[in-house]
């Protein structure tokens, strides 16, 4: 093994191992290591038909201090959790998922990023139905896998703004599965992500579904602002996903004595804010320096807003554990 960590990105790359289980018969298996990344199931399988198939995503981080700190793994257990069941699913539960992630990180300590390298371990679990069937219904069987990548910093050589460009398409309908973490919706996105892209812009930013006045989300992250007036505000929507790192930085916010608004923010408020971000795990906070919104383009600063730059070196410093960890969010392995 020979990784060089300056030079890691956030690419797929075989580990070690993967942690795997099966549920069948009503029970989940013991969870069992594999060193391969192959599965062998029926092509009349569910998931690939039906589209009952899930997934999470988590990061740990190795500190200053050489401990491991995995960043609210409690968290996705309960959202994979929720995921499964609107998806008529067999879910996991939580403790044996904790376990789990633990275990395969004890398994590749070796590919966790020293610190320093700003890099960190990113945990994907992906649970599918593997049923063969022909007809439309639940799948008996399931396998969950949680495999584990090494991942780079997000930003190197520093954090720049990002443009975005505000899509005629949606990526879950309003009362669909934007809430939850179904494969289906990042196959719906990836359409309306190229138009953004072929314009140039980084990321595709979705209005609600019902009547396209409101935010919803970016494509793979959450939207928050800082108003004018030094007010953390993110939406509130029956069709985004509730991000983690969201929630993590209402908190942040709070603590840092800002208001934190969860409401639904009008298309015509981007008008007015002194920042625009991104959040998520692969992310943690991507400054937005335009978006484009048919004829209209919204302007924000051309560096990270002070804000931004704060709440980002707060929720980084908890995770690499170089800030009290006041909530109890992290993990040590
Ligand atoms: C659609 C979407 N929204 C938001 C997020 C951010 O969620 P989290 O902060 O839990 O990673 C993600 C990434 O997981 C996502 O795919």
């Amino acid at each position: 093994m020979n990784i060089k960590w300056e030079e890691l990105g956030f690419e797929f790359m075989p580990t070690r191992s993967n942690i795997r289980f099966t549920y069948e018969n009503g029970k989940w298996s013991e969870g069992k290591l594999f060193n391969t990344y192959d599965i062998t199931m029926s092509v009349a399988s569910n998931c690939l038909h039906y589209g009952q198939a899930v997934f999470e995503g988590m990061k740990a981080f190795k500190g200053k201090d050489g401990k491991v700190r995995i960043f609210r793994p409690d968290e996705n257990a309960r959202r994979l959790i929720s995921s499964c069941e609107h998806l008529l699913m067999a879910t996991f539960p939580e403790e044996k998922f904790i376990e789990a992630v633990k275990t395969v990180l004890l398994d590749n300590l070796d590919y966790i990023p020293p610190y320093g390298t700003g890099g960190s371990i990113y945990i994907r679990p992906v649970m599918f139905g593997t049923t063969p069937q022909i007809g439309i219904s639940s799948s008996l069987k399931y396998e969950l896998v949680i495999m584990v990548v090494p991942a780079g910093p997000y930003y190197k050589g520093g954090i720049k703004p990002v443009n975005a460009m505000i899509s005629d398409y949606d990526r879950a309908a309003p009362l669909g599965t934007g809430t939850i973490k179904c494969a289906g919706n990042y196959a719906a996105s990836l359409y309306p992500t190229k138009i953004a892209k072929n314009a140039g812009c980084a990321v595709g930013l979705f209005l609600d579904p019902k009547t396209h006045e409101y935010i919803d989300e970016f494509g793979t992250s959450n939207f928050f602002a800082i108003t004018k007036d030094n007010k953390y505000v993110t939406p509130e929507s029956p069709s985004i996903l509730p991000s983690i790192t969201n929630k993590s930085l209402m908190t942040i916010a709070a603590d840092l004595g800002l208001t934190v608004e969860r409401r639904p923010i009008h298309v015509s408020e981007l008008a007015d804010f002194a920042e625009v971000g991104a959040c998520g795990t692969a992310v943690v906070i991507t400054p937005v320096g335009k978006i484009f919104y048919g004829d209209k383009v919204f302007e924000y600063p051309s560096e990270i807003g002070p804000v931004s730059k704060k709440l980002y070196e707060t929720i980084t410093g908890i995770q690499y554990g170089e800030i009290e960890d006041k909530h109890n969010w992290t993990l040590e392995l």
